[in-house]
């Protein structure tokens, strides 16, 4: 359980004059559900488990969390104001989460749409939803998962079929880290970014994640919808859609995943 994690992301300048509510739990379903159901939510809201029964990932699949290992923490936020900015606010929690790892000297890389790898296994990924009112983003939950003290035996615990191999701090580094400091780390990370984001310096935003993406030039399969659209990998925009060239012609793709 966590002991001292209110103390130490309430020391910490940034975070106490940013951070409105701070809701620690020992169980849930997930951390975002919970977010969903707040009412009238303060800016920002920060919903952190020890663990969750039911974590959610991205296209419904499950997230698996693992008792006291894991990181589960979802972010409320009132922003961002256009429905445009979505998808950059996941590439900021990316970045938030990539800068945490290289502190503890990894070198995590990112992978479209969300996802956040090391040695091609994944380590974290992020699940965004947004609560709209009248078709406007009311609110904005951005859940993320960090592997940090799991084993090998612990992943494959009831033969889970990842689409990623998973991997952990504890398997990358062969020590256990301590969950409450790399929460804060990240915390003091993504409210970093999230001012970036205020300040609307979405060209930073973008250029840091660019500069740990391996996927530029490639020839991919993506799955959308359940259909394959095959082609190459040019680029990302700001609002974080992948731009792909098909038989010749850009086609930007705002959502699916990449088959490896
Ligand atoms: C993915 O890679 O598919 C997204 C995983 C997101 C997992 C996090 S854990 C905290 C938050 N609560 C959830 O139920 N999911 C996100």
């Amino acid at each position: 359980m966590f002991t001292k994690l209110r103390e130490k992301i309430l020391s910490k300048e940034i975070l106490s004059s940013k951070i409105k509510r701070i809701i620690i739990l020992d169980s849930v379903d997930s951390t975002n559900n919970y977010g969903q159901l707040l009412d009238s939510p303060l800016d920002a809201t920060v919903v952190i488990a020890n663990n969750q029964t039911k974590g959610k990932g991205r296209d419904g699949r499950e997230w698996k969390s693992f008792d006291e290992k894991n990181i589960a923490v979802s972010m409320i936020l009132n922003y961002p104001k256009s429905n445009d900015y979505i998808g950059l606010m996941s590439i900021l929690t990316a970045n938030s989460v990539i800068e945490t790892l290289e502190m503890f000297d990894l070198n995590p890389r990112a992978k479209w749409p969300n996802d956040i790898l090391i040695n091609s296994k994944k380590i974290s990924g992020i699940l965004s939803e947004a609560v709209f009112k009248n078709n406007k983003a009311k609110s904005l939950i951005v859940g993320v998962g960090i592997n940090v003290n799991c084993n090998l035996s612990d992943f494959f615990v009831d033969n889970f079929d990842y689409r990623i191999d998973p991997t952990s701090l504890l398997l990358e580094k062969n020590s256990i880290f301590s969950r409450e400091d790399i929460i804060v780390s990240f915390l003091e990370n993504f409210f970093k970014w999230v001012d970036e984001f205020k300040c609307k310096n979405f060209e930073t935003i973008l250029d840091f994640w660019l500069s740990r993406w391996d996927e530029i030039g490639k020839n991919v399969s993506i799955v959308k919808n359940g259909k394959n659209i095959n082609g190459k990998i040019y680029n990302l925009n700001i609002k974080g859609e992948l731009i792909l060239y098909v038989d010749n012609e850009e086609v930007v793709v705002n959502s699916g995943e990449i088959l490896a």
